[in-house]
């Protein structure tokens, strides 16, 4: 159970209007709020362009809570939820704008008792981070002066490293390090944070938990969805920039990374940034058969027609963003030389999931594995999203007068044990960001070390040309995905 927050504060919602603000970041406060984590004196100003008064706005939040909340929907709590929350309507692109928004969020700190906190959330798109950072700054509303200023900002944290940089310097240039919160929400997900323990509880995990015992690891983030009303930001991001850049590399890099020397912030982080520069980059020579990019054309799922990317509102006809990528990654350090990572994630796959498995390498073939040839190697399988959970799958004779072998499970169900108990990804990480806990979020450092990685990726695709559409809808993306694999004797594990 989470203790309560107990830091005054108004939380400003740049993109108050927007989707994420409606399905994610109001129903994460409300949850807070049921559980009682909130402290009295928060507030909630929601930005927006959309001409709403305040009683309108939370009207349609109440919609959107209604539909996304983890908890159902109480009267009582909500009527209490709301008065928290203000709309205030401006355009982020106009200087005069933050000079009302500034006096006005001072008469909100009298009225709630909110002290000049401020948490400012930058949910809009990517082009608006840099202005916004500056209008604060120049409105002296990121000083730090007896009260204190923290900035979260969405993903996609730049577009390549010299982007990322220049945003980075920006942003460090008006607020400290220790104010800046670059979320990742796949960090916030219980079994992300359940890996370390995994991982550093048990001695039986750690001391096998490396490339002399396993044969190679597997990644999956399988999206069901197309791209949905995303496409002037899929367009130019695709799941390289999308999925690969952030959520992907940040989970290798908890799977993969050394022990820290304790659970401080910056040991971890430390670790993390190691094991993501030991990547061997992916130009020329690596990359030709290492790497398979996809896009999903037009097929039907359940006998639902299903458009292709390409015909997909406000995408290019002849667009290449592609809407799946498979790679095989290798990392240049002892504990994982020469074992393969093999990362994949996708559009239009048959489901909705995000899992790792470990393969363990398979016993010499002497005694079982030589007569019984459909022997399965051990596998320890990570469900991280929806299911969360941990499976140990090993192999035992069948009961009986033969001698007749197969493969049994052991399986821990996280979310079935703790139902509804798990607080949503941004649950979590709105309480760290109040409570000034950076441990969750990203450094800059991580971002470095992972754009430096993908943009080897992005180099060598401008070289290329490619043949789009080259996977049906409701499919593990191209057969040449498969194909990777096998031409090093692998092949991926769907859970
Ligand atoms: N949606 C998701 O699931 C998701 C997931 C991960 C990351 N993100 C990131 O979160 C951010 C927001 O995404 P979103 O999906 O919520 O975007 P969205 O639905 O397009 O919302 C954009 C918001 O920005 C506001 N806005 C745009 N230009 C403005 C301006 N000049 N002045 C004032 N407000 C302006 C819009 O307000 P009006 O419409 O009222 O003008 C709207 O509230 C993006 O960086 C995205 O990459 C989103």
């Amino acid at each position: 159970m989470l203790e309560r927050i107990r830091t005054p504060c108004i939380i400003t919602i740049f993109g108050g209007t927007g989707d994420l603000t409606h399905r994610k970041l109001i129903p994460a406060l409300y949850n807070m709020s049921v559980e009682e984590l909130l402290p009295d004196e928060l507030m909630i100003v929601g930005v927006g362009r959309r001409p709403l008064s305040t009683q309108e706005y939370r009207d349609s939040l109440l919609e959107s809570v209604t539909k996304h909340s983890r908890h159902p929907i109480r009267t009582d709590i909500w009527e209490r939820f709301k008065e928290r929350i203000h709309y205030f309507r401006m355009n982020l692109s106009e200087s005069e704008g933050f000079s009302s928004l500034k006096t006005w969020l001072e008469s909100l700190d009298e009225k709630a008792g909110t002290q000049g906190n401020r948490l400012f959330y930058l949910s809009v798109a990517p082009s608006l981070f840099e202005p916004i950072v500056l209008h604060l700054y120049r409105h002296g509303m990121a000083d730090n002066l007896g009260a204190w200023q923290r900035v979260i900002i969405e993903k996609p944290f730049g577009r390549d490293l010299r982007s990322a940089a220049f945003l980075n310097h920006v942003i460090e240039s008006v607020f400290p390090p220790q104010n800046i919160f670059r979320i990742d929400h796949y960090l916030g997900k219980e079994m992300l944070r359940s890996l370390m323990v995994i991982r550093f509880g048990n001695a039986v995990f750690e001391r096998i938990w490396n490339s002399r015992y396993i044969e190679n690891i597997q990644i999956t983030a399988a999206e069901t969805v197309g791209v949905e009303n995303r496409a002037g930001y899929y367009e130019s991001s695709g799941a390289l920039r999308d999925m690969l850049q952030s959520h992907l590399l940040q989970l290798l890099a908890l799977v993969a990374m050394e022990p820290p020397i304790s659970l401080d912030i910056k040991a971890i982080r430390d670790e993390k940034v190691k094991f993501l520069k030991s990547l061997l980059k992916m130009d020329d020579g690596l990359f030709k058969n290492n790497i398979i990019r996809g896009q999903y054309g037009e097929g039907s799922i359940d006998g639902n027609t299903i458009r292709g990317y390409r015909q997909e509102k406000g995408i290019d006809p002849a667009s290449n963003t592609e809407t799946f990528i498979a790679l095989r990654i290798l990392a240049g350090n002892f504990r994982w030389g020469g074992m393969p990572f093999y990362l994949r994630t996708g559009k239009r796959m048959p489901e909705k999931t995000t899992y790792v498995v470990l393969e363990f390498k398979s016993m010499p073939e002497i005694l079982y594995f030589k007569e019984y040839k459909g022997m399965q190697p051990n596998l320890l399988e990570i469900r991280i999203h929806p299911s969360e959970g941990i499976s140990f799958s090993f192999n035992a004779k069948k009961p009986g007068s033969g001698n007749e072998i197969s493969t049994v499970r052991m399986d821990y169900c996280q979310n079935c044990s703790y139902e509804n108990n798990s607080p949503e990804s941004y649950e979590r990480l709105l309480a760290d960001a109040l409570r000034n806990d950076q441990t969750l979020f990203t450094s800059w450092e991580e971002i470095e070390a992972s754009w430096n990685f993908v943009d080897s990726i992005a180099r060598s695709w401008e070289k290329e040309t490619v043949s789009f559409p080259n996977y049906t809808p409701g499919t593990w993306g191209p057969t040449a995905s498969n194909q990777l694999l096998e031409r090093y004797g692998h092949h991926w594990w769907n859970l």
